[in-house]
């Protein structure tokens, strides 16, 4: 599915990542700055953090609470739209999704 991934200088890119991968992995893959990832996907370290676009939320699976604890750690504000990127899993449904990058991961 197509995925915009922007940064927050306004920069952005967008990347095919497979049904099944996660956001984290498809920005890893096409080496997007502005996601890290250091936990490798577990949820464990915060450092994959970004904000769903307000049209988007419906459509994407709520966290849950092992994200949502997690959520606490994030560098950057945390917002009610933030979510971790490797606990969403690509599904048809978020074909053309939009994902804002925060300024910093760590
Ligand atoms: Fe570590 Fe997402 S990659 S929490």
């Amino acid at each position: 599915v197509q995925i915009t991934y922007r940064s927050s200088d306004g920069a952005q890119r967008v990347v095919d990542v497979p049904i099944g991968t996660s956001l984290m992995q498809g920005a890893m893959t096409h080496g997007i700055s502005g996601i890290v990832g250091e936990c490798g996907g577990s949820a464990m370290c915060a450092t994959c953090h970004v904000y769903l676009d307000p049209a988007d939320q419906a459509r994407v699976p709520a966290p849950n609470a092992v994200e949502l604890e997690m959520l606490d750690s994030v560098a950057d504000e945390r917002k009610p739209n933030s979510r971790l990127s490797c606990q969403l899993i690509a599904s048809p449904e978020m074909e053309g999704l939009v994902l804002h990058l925060p300024s910093r991961q760590v």
